[in-house]
């Protein structure tokens, strides 16, 4: 890769993947690593950042990264717990804070023209989050900045590119953060601004021509957004030797199947749709456990993407949508190397495609560099800005065991609901939206009839990863509408509750 390249070493913080994505939105590459696994070619980063961490410098668990051939070598910048850890191991001294030093704070005093503070100033909301704090700056330190509460909060050594701070610039609250990554990236480290989308699309295409040649390839398309970009790109160097599958498990959104598979053949792509919902229901027919639902259903998948695999022949390589959160590896609390990274065994026992050599484009971005990607290949904005949705689909959203039934009743709530969304324009407002069949009958009244029907949830949540969220505030009017027309439309159900809970403690899915 001919891009300059940033290194961000990560010592267990929650906020190391927004680091490296804010140095991207700088169009400028970046990867991180575990602190104690500095890449062998440490020469090719033209600038290092250390991460904060959970652990403290005080405490036995203190994490010592091997900075030998950074350290004055080449530009540093230490955030949080990398503050602090060359404070305290180089002749300065790091405290308990006295006072909290949590969220907002501002700064009070930047240092005369320090380039790192360029066209940032005094007053510049900055985001706080630890409970040690820098009482001695170390040997050769300069104070380059204060906020009221924190007298040491950024600092720079005499002699190095070694810049120090103990706020988060990578996160939004910080509100010159980006302002302050490019002043020590482009100014002070002289790198290069030239990682894009198209850059991007560029460079991969060639890589999976180089990687790749004549060979076929395989690739399973789901609906969503990492797979289609993937296919896209793959079919951009590879063209008609790119052979997309796109498996209708029968658990998919209402006409999701067929309208998706039209819009795959009208991008070019080499797809072939196999319906295979029969053989989806069969599998879970009278299987009420969610995590053997999730079996029986990914199961059911491999069985029939191997089936469809066999058919071609001299198929060599498997093509996957994975991202880069997916192959990070992760810095446990302790800093054990605990490498989380998912692995495709090349072994006996496992089907024909699993024993493929594997070709994954996207590897190296994030979900909104994904996107970016897409963007640029042209690809709907549409599918790009579509809601995640769970592999094993409403199998999951059906409390309880599944039938074709169930089915029917949930793709009508559901396109009821999602539709509304995207009229009321509450669409992009929201992470993920869905509706729950409930195994519950309540009693309800239609014209003069009792009635005794299905129960559904609705859930929108607000998020940045899935990992936690919120639920969405949605306007009484629309929940009313909403409410109304899935009751007169749907038979066979009476009753629609909204969910009203957060991730954590509860998941956004329910099951
Ligand atoms: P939870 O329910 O754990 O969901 O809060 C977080 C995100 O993960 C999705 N999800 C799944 N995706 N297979 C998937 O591919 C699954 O089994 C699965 N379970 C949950 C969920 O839709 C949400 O986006």
């Amino acid at each position: 890769m001919q891009h300059d390249k940033v290194l961000i070493l990560d010592f267990g913080s929650q906020y190391t993947q927004l680091i490296a994505r804010r140095v991207r939105e700088l169009n400028i590459y970046s990867e991180i690593h575990p602190f104690n696994k500095i890449p062998k070619d440490i020469d090719s980063y033209k600038a290092v950042i250390l991460s904060g961490s959970p652990n403290s410098v005080r405490g036995e668990d203190a994490l010592h990264p091997e900075l030998d051939n950074i350290r004055a070598k080449k530009p540093l910048l230490a955030v949080c717990y990398g503050a602090q850890y060359l404070a305290h191991f180089s002749g300065g001294e790091v405290a308990p804070s006295s006072t909290r030093e949590y969220g907002r704070a501002n700064l009070s005093y930047i240092k005369d023209n320090e380039v790192f503070f360029e066209n940032i100033s005094e007053g510049s909301q900055v985001w706080m989050s630890h409970s040690d704090t820098i009482k001695t700056l170390p040997t050769n330190g300069v104070l380059i900045a204060s906020t009221s509460d924190v007298a040491n909060a950024a600092y720079k050594i005499e002699g190095e590119d070694t810049y120090a701070i103990q706020f988060h610039p990578e996160v939004y609250h910080s509100t010159d953060g980006k302002q302050l990554l490019e002043n020590f990236l482009v100014k002070i480290s002289g790198l290069k601004q030239d990682w894009t989308p198209d850059s991007f699309v560029e460079e991969t295409v060639d890589a999976i021509k180089a990687k790749v040649g004549t060979d076929k390839v395989v690739l399973g398309l789901s609906g969503g957004v990492d797979s289609t970009v993937a296919a896209v790109l793959l079919h951009k160097a590879i063209g008609e030797n790119l052979y997309c599958i796109f498996v209708n498990n029968g658990l998919l959104r209402k006409d999701e199947f067929h309208s998706v598979l039209k819009q795959y053949e009208g991008m070019g792509l080499n797809v072939k749709g196999v319906d295979a919902s029969k053989r989806f229901l069969d599998a879970l027919a009278g299987v009420e456990d969610p995590e053997k639902k999730r079996k029986a259903i990914g199961n059911a998948f491999i069985e029939v993407f191997d089936d469809e695999s066999h058919k071609l022949t001299d198929v060599k390589w498997l093509a996957q949508g994975t991202i880069y959160p997916d192959v990070i590896e992760s810095v446990s609390a302790t800093g054990g190397p605990s490498a989380t990274i998912k692995s495709h065994h090349n072994v006996g026992g496992l089907p024909d495609f699993m024993k493929l050599k594997i070709v994954e484009p996207l590897r190296a971005i994030f979900k909104d560099e994904v996107r970016r990607v897409g963007a640029t290949l042209g690809i709907d904005p549409e599918l790009l800005g579509r809601h995640p949705f769970p592999g094993p689909g409403l199998g999951i959203r059906i409390l309880g065991d599944v039938t074709a039934e169930k089915v029917r009743i949930l793709q009508e709530v559901d396109a009821i609901f999602i539709d509304g969304l995207k009229s009321w324009g509450l669409y992009d407002k929201v992470w993920q939206a869905g509706a729950m069949l409930l195994p519950v009958n309540s009693v309800g009244v239609m014209g003069d009839e009792r009635t005794y029907e299905k129960c559904v949830a609705l859930r929108a949540v607000e998020s940045t990863d899935g990992m936690t969220a919120d639920w969405v505030n949605l306007p009484y009017e629309f929940l009313q509408k909403t409410s109304n027309d899935i009751i007169n439309k749907v038979k066979g159900v009476n009753r629609v509750v909204y969910d009203i809970s957060s991730k954590p403690p509860a998941t956004i899915e329910w099951e």
